[in-house]
């Protein structure tokens, strides 16, 4: 009943609820294949490209894996050393790899470059992350949530998001929620509130779905009864190291820690993150930061992050089998 052949997975708006829902179904499947052993691989004889012009250790890992384990063949290109961005416009690029790949992976900067690879490739691109959207992510957290709801379906399911709620994590969830039929609280400073185009577009979508979409810059109001409290870096890859002070003093209120776990008043409350994050001093940032802020936790602290609570490393696993299910979904036999 489904086809998602040829078609590309840029944002999260571009899909339906049946078909999110399909594509969830299928990373399911595909995980229990690999679990059991009996993976049958749909990608035989497909070469695929990973463009990468920020830094990744999940998203590049998941899509060389996936490929491998559906017998496809992969080539990397960093953000240096070919000539995408320098040289050669993405319109251009585009066609070339099309004439080459059978499916290309795009992370980078603005949205619209891998909008524009996808017009003009002529075979499925898939976005790895931009500054706007992160949809790959979000399949792998709502699986992740799946598994650990306790039987809960998506549409019945309540969670915060804390932190900033205007970088690309922020919007795909909020947009993903929408469709799904969820309740999400975005709890942030206002000035951190997504784009009120977005939240338009959301709301809208959520008059169909009978998901519940609130903005709020109230903690504890924000978190109460919620499944799964959710947060990301304050500042993202390309933004400015100068954000940090800003960002700190706002944001510190909404630090996830024990306080906050426990003003969710839910035992069974689930701590999520997509990685990387700061929970100490020790990464070279991590610890500059610290030192500067005197913080030795950022967005969560050390003690939520390792705790019972935490999920974050079935999320990052299931990156791996939500992008298989994309590529086998938009690609596969
Ligand atoms: N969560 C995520 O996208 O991680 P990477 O930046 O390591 O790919
Ligand atoms: N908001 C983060 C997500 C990293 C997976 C960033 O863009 O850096």
């Amino acid at each position: 009943a489904f086809n998602l052949r040829n078609r590309n997975f840029l944002k999260l708006l571009d899909f339906t609820p049946r078909e999110i829902q399909h594509l969830l179904e299928l990373s399911a499947e595909l995980k229990k294949a690999k679990y059991s052993g009996y993976e049958q691989p749909r990608l035989t004889g497909k070469n695929i490209a990973l463009i990468f012009e920020k830094s990744s250790t999940r998203t590049r890992c998941a899509f060389e894996v996936a490929a491998y384990d559906q017998g496809a063949k992969v080539s990397y290109l960093g953000p240096s050393g070919s000539q995408i961005g320098h040289k050669e416009s993405m319109k251009d690029t585009a066609r070339v790899l099309g004439r080459m790949y059978d499916g290309i992976e795009y992370r980078g900067f603005g949205q619209e470059i891998v909008e524009e690879l996808g017009a003009y490739a002529g075979v499925p691109v898939w976005n790895g992350l931009t500054d706007e959207f992160h949809p790959t992510q979000i399949l792998a957290d709502f699986l992740t949530m799946q598994e650990h709801s306790r039987g809960k379906p998506l549409h019945k399911t309540t969670f915060a998001y804390l932190g900033d709620a205007r970088n690309n994590m922020g919007n795909s969830l909020m947009v993903g929620a929408a469709k799904m039929g969820m309740d999400i609280r975005l709890v942030a400073p206002k000035t951190f509130w997504p784009e009120a185009d977005l939240v338009a577009q959301c709301q809208d979508i959520a008059k169909h779905t009978g998901a519940k979409i609130t903005l709020t810059d109230k903690v504890k109001e924000g978190v109460k009864g919620c499944d799964f409290l959710y947060t990301d870096v304050w500042v993202s890859m390309g933004e400015s190291k100068d954000a940090w002070d800003e960002r700190v003093k706002l944001m510190t209120p909404y630090q996830i820690n024990m306080d906050i776990i426990k003003a969710t008043g839910n035992p069974h409350v689930k701590f999520m993150h997509c990685l990387p994050a700061f929970h100490n001093d020790e990464t070279t940032v991590g610890a500059e930061v610290a030192e500067k802020y005197n913080m030795k936790g950022l967005e969560v602290t050390e003690d939520v992050f390792e705790s019972e609570y935490s999920i974050v490393f079935d999320e990052a696993e299931n990156r791996m089998h939500t992008i298989k299910a994309i590529m086998v979904a938009t690609l596969g036999d």
